[in-house]
């Protein structure tokens, strides 16, 4: 089925996401939506992060995709599971695909959640966590700053360092041996952040994780795409474009030509 794969994000940050998409699936086409206009959401509330997130599902919808992808942390904790309910069509998101793996690398059976306040203050990794694991201890901490200084591309400089520091600092103090990076921006900031919390703790990607979900459904449901042709990926977003096709072409493995503005109030 060439129908594409419906990728959203609150803006440029699940670009992190479809970039494993396209490495492990390199014969789907996708249409990419980011809320550049309205992100952030990691500090908006369960109601405006629903309701956002069904206005892109409901873009997604008029694009005919075969399935969504929701590459969000805060959108997959908050609206992934009504969303679900509402729709016909496959719906996944970050955070479960992320806790197997954390649940599966962790020896010590402490685990670190980092992520956007919403995410943290959501209690949705930890939950699923203890329903995979119950004898896990979580320790969590809302990163907010992350964002931002990933936004202006200070990957590896001394103000996210000496961030990430005091971020960091209480979370050594426990025996934790995997951290969940539980926001789509911190993968962008991965080797700092190891640096950080030292190289005995290993960093959770939810992305791969994700990625490898994805396919085991379309193959499961037969929905892969086997046509042999060059595949077709579309960029929307709900707010400047230019700074979007930079931050992307910094993160994709190929430069992107087009990216379209849409009113995503309207959907
Ligand atoms: N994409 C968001 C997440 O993964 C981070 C950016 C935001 O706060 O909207 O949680």
């Amino acid at each position: 089925m060439d129908a594409p794969i419906g990728v959203f994000d609150s803006g440029i940050g699940g670009l992190t996401v479809l970039r494993e998409i396209m490495r492990q699936l390199p014969n789907e086409n996708t249409i990419y939506f980011g809320d550049t206009a309205r992100v952030p959401y990691g500090s908006k509330s369960k109601k405006t992060v629903l309701k956002y997130s069904r206005q892109i599902v409901r873009f997604l919808l008029t694009k005919k995709v075969k399935a969504i992808v929701v590459a969000c942390n805060t959108a997959s904790a908050l609206a992934l599971e009504e969303i679900n309910k509402e729709i016909h069509i496959p719906i996944i998101g970050v955070v479960e695909p992320g806790v197997l793996m954390a649940a599966e690398m962790t020896e010590t059976n402490n685990i670190g959640i980092i992520g956007t306040s919403s995410t943290i203050k959501s209690g949705m990794y930890n939950e699923f966590l203890r329903k995979v694991k119950p004898e896990i201890t979580v320790v969590s901490k809302a990163c907010p700053l992350f964002v931002p200084l990933v936004e202006e591309g200070l990957w590896d400089d001394r103000i996210t360092e000496d961030i990430a520091a005091r971020y960091l600092c209480e979370m050594k103090e426990y025996d934790i041996d995997a951290l969940v990076l539980g926001c789509t921006h911190y993968p962008l900031i991965k080797r700092l952040i190891g640096r950080e919390i030292g190289e005995r703790v290993k960093l959770v990607n939810p992305a791969y994780a994700t990625t490898q979900k994805l396919k085991e459904l379309l193959e499961h449901k037969n929905l892969c795409n086997q046509k042999n042709e060059k595949p077709v990926h579309d960029y929307y977003v709900s707010d400047g474009p230019e700074k979007f096709v930079t931050f992307a072409d910094g993160v994709l493995p190929f430069t992107v030509s087009e990216t379209k503005v849409i009113d995503i109030e309207s959907y």
